[in-house]
């Protein structure tokens, strides 16, 4: 589609400059100015008049009409008016013609763009508070995260993904001190955050028995501080062990990080962070506390030490945010989190520009989303009311494993596939929706392999691959040679999967700049009906004309590409076979 824009914004720019010398647009400004129309008979693209009234000094009617009168521009093959706009419908064959053959040169690269090129992206996503299992509020944050970093590399950006773990804080005082009087450690080597969730609720229970514990908790750590040997042994030993149960999450999702320095990473950073903010005197002490005032923008005071003079989770994001501008040298730096965290975001981001730290107004970016509550808050779990993600996996893995014995019995590899499509339809219902939508998942949705799903999806991505692994076999055609369309008419089917296509390029720019992985989900689910329309509906390789036959294998390659790129794009499995 870029490409006839690019030649139709020319064409039309040339006649606004004859109509006037007073325009100062360029074509890149006409671009932008582009709508596709809701109905394809009303044209593929068009072009409202309205912003030109008050340059041109003419109604929007009279303004489309002038424009349109001997307009002509390579790939357009007619203009209507229709009240104020101009509405271009694009020459099909060659539309086609260029599209698929625009697909089969650039391969997975189709769609990309080079918008960051030169640019570094931090992305701080997942971020799970240590010691804790891997739970379905986490689900939220860790792809909408790793979808985001997949955009932003696919469009050029050098991209650092952090997990922020929450790995320091008066928690692990308590841990300690529940470990020492009442753990074992082959239980928790062998049981992980499940044994080390056990330790924790009993420590609250017999704390409120025995508040003396509590002192005990704040001693340890004030100790680990302090840096005391034995504590910090414990403490980095239940680090391991949490991370140990979280990478076979990670793992089954493809994630990986490049850098897992959480809060603890900043406790020496601190001081310096801390006496930058006293010495700028925008620091006061309220309470005992150390806080910064906000009311001047509507907004409860920052807080950023206790009264005991330890730092707040503010102050922690704060000297994050300076050590990974300085580390990284970052153009932007994107938080995921729920948007129960947007106040907080909001004020911290607020506190390094009042602290004269510019960038923090567009350089920091809080990607909120909403909640998740699954089947109603229907499905039950083993460790209190938490849905754990690997129980939601494994639930998802079997049934899917089921539909597949039923389906496909002989299928070798059978069970790596089930995994892959399961997990992928967990994240595919989950991207389904804009991100800051509440979520009720309900896990017969999520699973069905027919209706808008990922198993759906996958299904048809299968089929792609079959197809033209059966013509890449019979050696019937040089699969990436350039297709020519001369004299071949094509379907409404055809045309409608072409077009779809030609837009991967502008969705994917959409879901880049609204930080909006759904958009290519939902992006998805167009392909695939298109194709699965012509699939049904016209002949590909019993196709009796050979011209006819190439284009539509090719048109199937081309889906396969497109497909497959948006699937990496979120994070999900591509599986040739199913
Ligand atoms: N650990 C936090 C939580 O689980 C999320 C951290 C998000 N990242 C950040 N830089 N604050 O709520």
């Amino acid at each position: 589609m870029n490409q006839l824009k690019q030649a139709a914004a020319t064409a039309i720019l040339e006649k606004i400059n004859a109509l006037t010398d007073s325009a100062d647009l360029s074509a890149s400004d006409i671009m932008g100015m582009f709508e596709y129309p809701p109905d394809p008979k009303m044209g593929d693209l068009a072009f409202p008049c309205f912003k030109l009234a008050k340059t041109l000094r003419q109604a929007p009617p009279k303004i489309a009409a002038a424009l349109a009168d001997g307009l002509a521009a390579p790939g357009i093959s007619r203009v209507d008016v229709a009240g104020g706009y101009l509405n271009m419908f694009t020459d099909k064959a060659g539309m086609a013609e260029s599209t698929v053959n625009a697909i089969l040169a650039k391969k997975e690269r189709f769609g990309a763009s080079d918008e960051g090129v030169g640019k570094t992206v931090v992305l701080d996503y997942s971020s799970p508070n240590v010691a804790k299992p891997f739970h379905i509020g986490h689900l939220g944050t860790t792809v909408i995260g790793h979808s985001l970093k997949r955009l932003h590399a696919f469009c050029g950006y050098d991209c650092v993904g952090i997990n922020h773990l929450g790995d320091w804080g008066t928690q692990f005082g308590k841990m300690i001190v529940a470990y020492k009087r009442w753990g074992d450690r082959a239980e928790v080597e062998a049981r992980e955050c499940d044994a080390l969730v056990d330790l924790y609720v009993k420590f609250h229970e017999e704390a409120e028995k025995d508040p003396s514990l509590n002192d005990e908790a704040r001693a340890v750590f004030t100790a680990m501080e302090h840096g005391e040997p034995e504590y910090m042994e414990l403490w980095k030993w239940i680090i391991d062990i949490s991370l140990r149960e979280y990478e076979k999450t990670y793992r089954q999702l493809g994630i990986t990080f490049d850098s897992y320095a959480g809060e603890s990473f900043y406790t020496d950073k601190m001081p310096a962070v801390v006496d930058e903010l006293k010495a700028s005197n925008i620091m006061v002490i309220d309470d005992g506390a150390s806080i910064v005032d906000l009311s001047e923008y509507n907004m409860p005071p920052c807080l950023i030490l206790k009264r005991d003079g330890s730092t707040l989770y503010p102050a922690r994001d704060i000297a994050a945010a300076l050590y990974r501008k300085k580390h990284y040298s970052f153009d932007k730096c994107i938080y995921v989190t729920s948007s129960g965290q947007s106040l907080h975001f909001a004020q911290w981001f607020k506190v390094l520009e009042i602290m004269g730290y510019t960038w923090a107004k567009d350089q920091l970016i809080h990607v909120p989303y909403g909640t998740v509550s699954i089947d109603g808050g229907k499905l039950s779990t083993r460790s209190g009311n938490v849905v754990l993600l690997r129980d939601l996996f494994n639930q998802a893995i079997e049934k899917v494993a089921a539909i597949m014995e039923e389906k496909n019995p002989n299928l070798e590899g059978k069970e790596a596939i089930a995994e892959s499509v399961g997990v992928s339809a967990i994240i595919f219902y989950y991207l389904s929706s804009g991100r800051i939508r509440d979520i009720n998942f309900l896990m017969e949705d999520a699973l069905s392999f027919e209706g808008n799903t990922g198993p759906y999806a996958q299904y048809t991505y299968a089929r792609a691959c079959s197809i033209t692994a059966k013509a890449e076999g019979a050696g019937m055609c040089d699969l990436h040679a350039p297709v020519s369309l001369s004299g071949c008419d094509l379907t409404e089917e055809e045309n409608a999967l072409v077009k779809t296509l030609a837009l991967f390029p502008d969705k994917v720019a959409q879901a880049l700049h609204e930080y909006e992985p759904s958009v290519i989900t939902r992006y998805i689910l167009d392909v695939c009906a298109d194709f699965n329309r012509f699939y049904h509906d016209v002949q590909i390789l019993s196709c009796e004309d050979e011209a006819l036959r190439t284009f539509r294998v090719k048109l199937t390659l081309a889906v396969k590409y497109v497909l497959g790129t948006a699937f990496d794009l979120i994070c999900i499995g591509k599986n040739e076979k199913i």
